[in-house]
């Protein structure tokens, strides 16, 4: 192919769900030869505005997926609770699947997301199955773990840290995970881009910390101060997790480094994920520029930083719920090596993503004092009419 081909040749590509990270998705594909597609419930959502055309429908049903699927290129996700069975039919149509939904079947479910790490001999912490609260309540010589769902959890919900018998209670009532307790170091996450041909680039990992109250990420550096072997053990085992998988696309893997300095994969997303948001402006080719080039067969791009830089969640603020408004916007807006992106959502509510914000410097503790600045200066609250 020449570049010439590429020009002429618009690919028509669908993404399951509208979100925030459909919407990032949607901003990248303005640079690229690509008629944009989205499937989803919320005609308000966060993409519907960005993309070409916007059908309203379940992502999770096989004709909604199916019908919106056929006579695409291509289709990608931006969440993974989306119909497999109608995007293997489509796949064995011919639209390329990005990523495979054999992947997407395998990590949905944490109990063959872990099984698959075991399978594959990558290091995660130890774990039993456990089917019911009943199963859960013969388990307590394991604690302390936690008891993570099989299907349907996210940010925090589906996980439950079980410390002591007493706990057991707060465990879920259905087939899900009890993982070992790991004494945390680091929390790293490491985005792995996967092209068509099987060629592999990796982002430099972050570090993420947590607001353990909510259970969501506070903000994130990048890159993780973590010294050179660490290093070489994230990067091994994550091209090892994303090998295995033999699918195209972008993966975040989530690992623990524990203090004994042993390296644990957590869990994987295998679709554009929020540790990467910080690469829109602080590396060459971003999690979405990349996502784009895997799509439409173009070279991988450099996953290098420009500078360093630190990524503020934006959430909504506890005690208000219902129409959006941002105090503190104004002198965030005014700091010079910020990124501001506000995630268009019409309501907020205690615990939402409603955006983020980017800071880049040469500097960590410039990193940090910004960060803290933001987060200090910036709420989300909600009009009360
Ligand atoms: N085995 C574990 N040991 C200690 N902490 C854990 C363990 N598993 C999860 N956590 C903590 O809970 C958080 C959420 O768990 P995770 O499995 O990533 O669920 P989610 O799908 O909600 O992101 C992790 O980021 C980590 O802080
Ligand atoms: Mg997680």
């Amino acid at each position: 192919m020449t570049a010439d081909d590429y020009i002429c040749h618009m690919q028509k590509v669908g993404i399951l769900g509208g979100g925030q990270l459909g919407r990032m998705l949607l901003q990248a594909a303005a640079n690229y030869p690509v008629e944009t597609f989205v499937l989803e419930n919320d005609a308000e959502c966060p993409s519907a505005h960005l993309c070409d055309h916007f059908t309203k429908g379940d992502i999770r049903s096989f004709d909604a997926v199916y019908q919106f699927g056929k006579g695409l290129d291509a289709i990608t996700i931006e969440i993974e609770n989306v119909n497999t069975e109608a995007l293997e039919k489509l796949e064995s149509e011919g639209v390329k699947v990005f990523p495979k939904p054999s992947v997407l079947k395998t990590i949905r479910n944490k109990i063959l997301q872990k099984k698959y790490y075991a399978d594959n001999s990558i290091p995660s912490p130890a774990y039993i199955v456990t089917d019911n609260l009943a199963a859960l309540q013969q388990q307590s010589d394991f604690l302390p773990a936690v008891h993570k769902i099989g299907e349907g959890g996210y940010d925090g919900k589906g996980v439950q840290v079980l410390r002591k018998p007493e706990d057991i209670t707060k465990g879920f009532d259905a087939p899900s995970v009890l993982e070992k307790m790991v004494d945390i170091d680091k929390e790293i996450a490491q985005m792995v881009a996967v092209s068509s041909t099987g060629e592999i680039a990796l982002y430099p990992p972050v570090e993420m910390l947590f607001d353990h109250s909510l259970n969501l990420l506070d903000f994130q550096l990048c890159p993780a101060t973590i010294n050179e072997k660490t290093l070489w053990k994230v990067e091994a085992i994550a091209v090892q997790v994303v090998k295995n998988f033999k699918s195209p696309g972008i993966f975040a893997i989530e690992l623990f480094v524990d203090r004994s300095g042993a390296v644990l994969v957590n869990e994987t997303a295998p679709r554009v994920h929020n540790s990467g948001h910080h690469t829109i402006e602080a590396h060459f080719s971003s999690q979405f520029d990349m996502l784009w080039r895997i799509i439409l067969g173009f070279p991988l791009g450099n996953t290098d930083a420009i500078l360093p830089s630190v990524m503020v969640n934006v959430i909504g603020a506890e005690g208000y719920s219902g129409k959006v408004k941002y105090e503190g916007l104004e002198e965030v807006l005014g700091i010079d090596n910020a990124f501001v992106h506000l995630y268009g959502k019409k309501a907020t509510k205690p615990g939402r993503k409603m955006g983020h914000v980017t800071v880049l410097s040469k500097e960590k503790q410039e990193l940090i004092h910004q960060a803290n600045k933001i987060k200090s200066l910036l709420s989300v609250q909600s009009t009360s009419d």
